[in-house]
């Protein structure tokens, strides 16, 4: 049966977030297609709209997603910048606070079987990290340390066959920012990956 998004368990729609339908659709099928090689891992969940896609692959295949975020948002999500949300902050602790908002759209859409949220920064995250992966998702932080320490710490854990996926892709810097094609001009300059077809500005590899 084909991907349509109204198969998911919650309207994607609805939820909070930054990322395409054909991005959403690329990322569900990635998942669905590594599930065998290894559970899937992605950084920066926001308020889990890219976890749905990727949540709802993996519980069909009986796999898991580690979902890594500190929760306190990007440079581009604090006060006074251009993405910030105001329903998004915790006004006692003057920080963003996306965590009870993922939670609760783990909870509507089912997936608390199968989403481990792991609420702490990527490079801490991966301190002991030895677990293959099948796919690897990165929509972190789009600074150029946050985007090359995501990229350091996750890629080499992909499993042979399995999938490295990179958001926010814009070779045109007038477009968006360049962190994440810098890091995407790293993974296929690697020799450890196969690039795949780009959807949208989702850039795409297969481990080798
Ligand atoms: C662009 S948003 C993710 C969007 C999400 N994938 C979606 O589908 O809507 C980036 C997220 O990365 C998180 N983040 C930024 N830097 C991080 C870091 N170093 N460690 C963990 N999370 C980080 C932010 O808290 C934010 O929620």
């Amino acid at each position: 049966m084909s991907f349509t998004k109204k198969n998911l368990p919650v309207d994607v729609d609805a939820i909070k977030g930054f990322l395409a339908d054909d991005e959403g659709e690329a990322l569900f099928e990635a998942a669905l297609n590594t599930a065998g090689l290894g559970p899937c891992l992605e950084v920066g969940s926001y308020c889990g709209k890219s976890t749905v896609y990727l949540g709802a692959a993996c519980q069909q295949k009986n796999s898991i997603v580690y979902a890594i975020d500190h929760h306190r948002g990007s440079e581009e999500h604090q006060l006074g910048e251009e993405y910030h949300d105001s329903d998004l902050f915790d006004e006692q602790a003057q920080l963003m606070d996306t965590f009870k908002e993922f939670r609760r759209i783990m909870r509507k859409a089912n997936l608390e079987d199968t989403v481990i949220p792991i609420v702490a920064a990527s490079k801490l995250a991966s301190t002991h990290w030895s677990t293959p992966l099948g796919m690897v998702f990165i929509d972190g932080g789009h600074s150029l340390d946050a985007a090359m320490a995501d990229y350091r710490a996750w890629a080499g854990h992909v499993s042979i066959g399995g999938i490295l996926a990179i958001h926010d892709i814009f070779p045109d810097p007038t477009k968006g920012g360049q962190a994440p094609y810098t890091i995407w001009r790293l993974a296929r300059a690697s020799g450890l990956f196969e690039e795949l077809p780009t959807v949208n500005t989702l850039g795409l590899f297969k481990r080798i």
